[in-house]
């Protein structure tokens, strides 16, 4: 198909200054619906996972956004790189946010996603987590989150 990296970009561009913020959740794969997404957006909020195996993942998608960069879009730009799942009774957490820090210097978001029971059950009940249950550590990291985007948007 004619522009079949664009398919995303061409429709956004109609109805995106009807919205603040229009956020766009990225299939696991890096197949050309992931690459629409990266071509639709202006600035990645890239999630990892607090494990080894999330490293080796991150780096076919740091290629994946270069070739985004040179090829199709130039603009695109990493907005910060989120930690979740992490678990600070786990040695390994420790390692791989720092792996983390020197892989991504002054990208990583100051608000870490907690290992967090409520975040999984949310989806079970069909609501998110601040109708789930507002109070947990997983909602109250997540707003921390939401703040620190708005901060950062400030600022610029
Ligand atoms: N911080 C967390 N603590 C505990 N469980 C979590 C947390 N974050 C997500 N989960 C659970 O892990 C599972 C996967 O989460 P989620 O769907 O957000 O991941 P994903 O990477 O977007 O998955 P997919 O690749 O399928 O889109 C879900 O069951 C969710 O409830
Ligand atoms: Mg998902």
């Amino acid at each position: 198909m004619d522009r079949r990296e664009f398919r995303l970009f061409d429709l956004l561009a109609s109805i995106q200054n009807k919205y603040d913020y229009i956020l766009i959740d990225c299939p696991p794969s890096l197949g050309l619906l992931t690459i629409n997404c990266l071509v639709g957006a202006s600035e990645l909020i890239i999630p990892v996972q607090a494990e080894y195996y999330a490293l080796e993942g991150l780096s076919s998608l740091l290629e994946t956004i270069a070739l985004i960069q040179t090829n199709l879009k130039q603009e695109l730009s990493i907005l910060g790189v989120v930690i979740t799942m992490y678990d600070k009774r786990i040695a390994l957490s420790d390692v791989v946010l720092r792996e983390l820090y020197q892989y991504f210097p002054g990208k990583i978001f100051k608000s870490v996603i907690p290992r967090n029971v409520r975040l999984a059950e949310a989806p079970s009940y069909g609501v998110p987590i601040l109708n789930y249950d507002a109070g947990s550590k997983g909602a109250k990291a997540y707003e921390r989150l939401a703040r620190e985007i708005l901060d950062i948007h400030k600022s610029l």
